[in-house]
């Protein structure tokens, strides 16, 4: 096992109504609130009224219209909003998309220039932001627990991540009824979001992390069997709270604690589909997933799926690569059978920018610093074998 640090400083409030303290816990915060949500999913299943209802006498500013995917320019907005409205602190209600949205907004109130610069250069970012806490209503990035955010540049085609440890939320209100209104597509898509971010801690050149390998195996099998449960009945209160939680479990760093540590290839190639695309993040990871792991399946590799076929789907077998072609053919089937795409052709993707696209996920994502280092010429065929 490696050395580690560990230090999660979210207070997490779990449950059905949680969303009632929130006006309550957010007093040492300030007076001016900035409520930012996306595009009206909100509104129009009541959780807003509830969060406005709970922020009873405090100074609201509301800004809608977060774009999933969202954009630069939507950030800069919300910072020209928040100087403007002299801004205390920010409540991001809705999916992974608003909340990075909030936190670039929470930090670019200290930047004295293009918040898209920070983007580029991570070290830029501003030693201190303005206090985030959110409501979550939609289980996928676990945006609520982290200090990530992804921003996109449609002038440049580019999808930005940044970390910082100033925007972690300082509370997240989770309450699993929140996310009965996602329709079956979104909740299939935060599925196949959650298991790529286990993924890829799990596949780590360190295999003596065995606590964080049964902790990945056990939030994969939760997503496998509530998965399909909220995506056929969206009101499984069981099924969605144990997704919403393993959302957050799977990418709080808890899983990566032990761990080397490697480059998230796959999620390096998906930013750059949904960059030329506009496609949603978890369909990407879909059509992803099962080719980079066709790809990677090699000596060095086959004993970690052979693992994974055993722990996860059940597969045992005395031929190690027979074992792991099968696990990866389960894992395929298990994201069509919620309903994802497994090419890009079936997402609608016409266009082949292939070479574009793995330069750019190479130098962004460092992918040679992978599991399995990747070149720009292993992410081509990469994305040629899911086309
Ligand atoms: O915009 P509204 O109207 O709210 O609708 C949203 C959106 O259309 C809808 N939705 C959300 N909650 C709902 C709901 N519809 C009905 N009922 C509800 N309760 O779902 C759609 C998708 O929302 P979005 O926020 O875009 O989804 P998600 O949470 O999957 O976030 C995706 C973004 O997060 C980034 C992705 O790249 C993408 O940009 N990621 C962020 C990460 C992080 N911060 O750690 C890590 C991830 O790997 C990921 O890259
Ligand atoms: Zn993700």
């Amino acid at each position: 096992m490696q050395n580690f640090n560990f230090n999660l400083p979210t207070e997490i409030v779990f449950g059905k109504d949680c969303v009632s303290s929130l006006g309550k816990k957010a007093a040492p915060y300030g007076k001016n609130v900035l409520v930012m949500y996306g595009g009206g999913s909100v509104k129009r299943n009541g959780v807003l009224d509830k969060v406005l209802a709970s922020l009873e006498g405090y100074n609201i500013t509301e800004l809608g219209g977060v774009e999933p995917n969202p954009r630069i320019t939507t950030v800069r907005k919300g910072i020209a909003v928040a100087k403007e409205k002299k801004i205390d602190f920010i409540v991001a209600v809705g999916g992974g998309s608003t909340i990075d949205c909030a936190k670039a907004v929470a930090g670019g109130v200290y930047f004295n220039d293009d918040p898209w610069l920070f983007m580029l250069d991570n070290s830029l970012f501003p030693t201190k932001a303005l206090p985030l806490l959110t409501v979550l209503t939609l289980a996928a990035t676990g945006s609520e627990m982290n200090g990530n955010f992804v921003i996109t540049n449609w002038e440049t085609n580019d999808k930005l991540a940044c970390f910082s440890p100033f925007i972690i939320p300082k509370i997240s209100f989770m309450d699993p009824e929140f996310t009965f209104t996602v329709n079956k597509y979104q909740t299939a898509c935060g599925t196949a979001d959650i298991m790529s971010h286990i993924f890829e801690v799990y596949f780590d050149p360190n295999d003596e992390a065995f606590v964080s390998d049964k902790l990945c195996e056990a939030l994969l099998l939760t997503c496998i069997k509530y998965g399909p449960v909220a995506v056929k009945d969206p009101t499984d209160y069981e099924a969605r709270s144990n997704l919403m939680w393993a959302g957050t479990l799977a990418i709080n760093k808890l899983l990566n604690c032990g761990k080397q540590g490697v480059s998230w290839a796959v999620h390096g190639m998906e930013h750059q589909l949904s960059a030329y695309h506009d496609i949603t993040h978890g369909a990407g990871l879909a059509i992803l997933t099962p080719a980079w792991m066709e790809y990677v399946l090699c000596d060095e590799t086959v004993d970690k799926f052979a693992r994974y076929a055993e722990a996860v789907w059940g597969i045992k077998d005395d031929d190690k690569y027979a074992a792991a072609r099968q696990a990866i053919s389960r894992t395929k089937y298990f994201f069509a059978s919620l309903g994802l795409p497994s090419t890009q052709r079936e997402a609608g993707i016409k266009e082949k920018y292939f070479a574009e696209m793995a330069e750019k996920a190479h130098r962004f994502s460092d992918t040679e610093a992978a599991y399995f280092p990747l070149k720009e010429e292993d992410i081509v065929k990469i994305y040629e074998k899911c086309y």
